[in-house]
Parts: structure tokens; sequence; C-alpha cells
């Protein structure tokens, strides 16, 4: 626990050190949130900052109209912990969870990550348990919420499952970029605007392919994504711009009917 009183001002985990104040670990709200993150594990990762700011992230979409989506959810760390901050059964939300549930899907890994050792230690995850293997405990953890989708499959194959037009929060975490990708193209156009993106790699030391992956969406669509010190990325999803003056109203050549 965080305690200024006892000198206990560093925080120095997760590959983040910082004086800065982070007193959201002595709130209640956050410190139930994370126990039930960690009871859907297991263990504990240690990584209080990256949820303080999933929780926040999903505080500030729960503002907004709109389902929620996870990519990658592994035993449910994350995903448990918005859960039970938001007091998901009292609203009337689906929270879409994807996953294969049995660790990365070697089609959908860039040279670069094969070259770099990723299905080495994608095995590794699998054998020591931090990967999950078989989606049956995944499904009891998430009993308790009857508006919990889980989608198991590979992404993208399994993105069309997700059968909401209106999304207030995603959160990315597939440790392999090309499918982080593909899922941000395909939830672009149904999330409503101002609906929050966290991505949970995107700075993180070691992943950063999918900084680059990201990067080129984010150039592409002329939005930026913020850096944050938790290794997380942060974007927002704009309104859509309104047509330039003048081009209004006017169909591509292709879909013109002429009476
Ligand atoms: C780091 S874990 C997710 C952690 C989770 N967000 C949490 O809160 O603990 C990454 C997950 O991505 C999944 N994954 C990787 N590639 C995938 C793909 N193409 N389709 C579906 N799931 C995938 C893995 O099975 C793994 O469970």
């Amino acid at each position: 626990m965080h305690n200024p009183e006892l000198g206990e001002v560093v925080y120095d985990r997760d590959g983040l050190r910082s004086v800065h104040n982070h007193e959201f670990m002595d709130d209640l709200a956050f410190q139930r949130a994370y126990a039930r993150g960690v009871q859907a594990v297991g263990w504990d990762y240690q990584w209080h900052w990256r949820v303080h700011v999933g929780l926040w992230a999903a505080a500030t979409a729960a503002q907004l109209p709109g389902d929620f989506v996870e990519c990658g959810v592994n035993h449910g760390f994350l995903s448990s912990a918005i859960m039970n901050y938001l007091d998901w059964n009292r609203g009337d939300r689906t929270f879409y969870l994807l996953d294969t549930f049995q660790g990365l899907d070697p089609k959908y890994v860039s040279d670069r990550e094969r070259a770099g050792g990723i299905l080495d230690k994608n095995r590794e995850l699998l054998d020591n348990g931090f990967y999950v293997s078989g989606v049956e405990s995944v499904r009891r953890n998430f009993s308790e919420w009857p508006k919990a989708k889980i989608i198991e499959g590979s992404i993208p194959e399994t993105l069309p499952q997700i059968d909401s037009g209106a999304i207030a929060f995603v959160h990315i975490d597939l440790n392999c970029s090309p499918p982080e990708v593909a899922a941000l193209e395909f939830l672009w156009p149904r999330l409503v605007p101002g609906a929050v993106i966290l991505l949970d790699d995107y700075a993180y030391n070691g992943y950063r392919p999918q900084k680059l992956g990201m990067d080129d969406f984010a150039r592409q669509k002329q939005v930026a994504i913020a850096s944050l010190p938790t290794g997380q990325g942060l974007l927002i999803r704009p309104p859509d711009r309104p047509p330039a003056p003048g081009t209004a109203a006017v169909a591509p050549a292709a879909t013109m009917v002429i009476f």
C-alpha cells in the first residue's frame, strides 16, 4: 500500500519507477477492483498503475452510451477489475471478451515478431500458466456477470461476432501486432465519438512491433496516441469530420445512380 506517512513515496513496479503521487492505491474502490483482478488470475501481476489507468479509462467511457470490448482477456485480470469497479450487473451494457484462451495464433504473427522469438515465448507462457489453456476457468470467473459475452477463437476471425454498433471502450492486449491492428480497424467505425481505446503494450519495453502497427493506423486515421509511462497507449475516437465544403452529399462515382 502507498503510505507517504511511512515514507513509502516511490512507486517502483512493473517497469515504472516514480516519485509522483500514487494515492489511488489507497482508494478502497480501487483496492476492491484490483483484488477481483487478482482473484481471476490467482496471483498478483503487481501492475497497479496500469490497472489504475484501465479503471480510469473504463469509468470515463461509462459516461458514454455503448458496450465494452476487450481483445486479449487471458484469465481476465483487467476486465474483472473493471466489471467490479463499475458494478457491471447494475447496467445493461455487454462486455465482449475475445481470446483464443490458448495463447496466440501463429497465423497472425508478423515476420518480425516471429524472428524475435514470439512463438517460443508463447509456448513458455502457456507451459508456466501465465496464459490460460482453455476457456472453462474463464467462464467460471465471469459467471457472476451475465452480460459478459465470451468469444472464443482467433482474432481477426471472431471479430464479426461483436454484434454491437455502439462501443464506448476497447482494451487491446494481444501481445502481437497484426491481430491488434485488425481489431482496431474492425472496431473503429463501431466506436461512439469520444470512445476510449487503451493499448496495453503500446510503449511497453519489448513490444515495439505493436507500437509501429498502431502508429501506422493512427497516421491513417489522423489521430494521436498518448504514450504513457506505464507502457500503455491511449487514444480517443474523435467524431467523424464533416465533409469539406462543396463535397457534401456527393456520392462516389461508382455508386451514383443515373436516372
Ligand atoms: C497478455 S494476455 C491478455 C491479458 C489480459 N488483458 C489481462 O488483463 O490479464 C494476451 C492474450 O492474447 C491472446 N491472443 C493473442 N493472439 C490472439 C489472437 N490472434 N486471437 C485471440 N487471442 C489472442 C492470448 O491467448 C492471451 O490470452
